[in-house]
């Protein structure tokens, strides 16, 4: 078994895994890092979403031998205290409804709002493609808008 070592929210972890081991499960199983959630399998519906190297990216369909040194951010390690402007506005606008999508919706919300600061509607709607099951996406849009301003909203 091909041994792997990767940052994981900072820190460096070595997995002994197959290449072709999905970086969801190493998350998961091998790092007990059960905040990044299982949903399709296909990478179609966010819920596995971390950042890779500060992208969004569904890892439920990347290898982990795909991962080479780009250092992986998880919803834990988002901020350590919930501090992180996103997780602020996701409170502030009681955003989830059963919750099982939002961590991957928080960390898409999170990389764009990394690069695009204040998104209009549109900017929003083209980058966040994670499904709910529970339809909180007006929430969702304005906890956004919320945290591109700084929480001021
Ligand atoms: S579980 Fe990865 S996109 Fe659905
Ligand atoms: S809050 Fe239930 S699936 Fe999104």
């Amino acid at each position: 078994m091909p041994s792997y070592t990767l940052t994981v929210n900072g820190k460096q972890q070595t997995v002994d895994v197959a290449a072709d081991t999905p970086l969801l499960w190493v998350l998961r199983d091998n790092l007990g890092l059960t905040g990044t959630k299982y949903g399709c399998g296909i990478a179609q519906c966010g819920a596995c979403t971390v950042h890779l190297g500060g992208v969004a990216t569904r890892s439920c369909m990347t290898p982990i031998s795909a991962v080479g040194g780009k250092p992986v951010t998880t919803i834990e390690g988002l901020s350590s205290s919930g501090s992180h402007p996103v997780r602020r506005a996701w409170i502030a606008e009681d955003v989830p409804q059963c919750g099982y999508c939002q961590p991957g919706q928080v960390m898409a919300a999170a990389a764009l709002l990394a690069r695009t600061p204040r998104p209009t509607d549109a900017q929003i709607d083209a980058a966040m493609t994670n499904i709910c099951r529970c339809g909180t996406y007006q929430r969702i849009r304005a906890a956004i808008h919320r945290a591109g301003q700084g929480g001021a909203r």
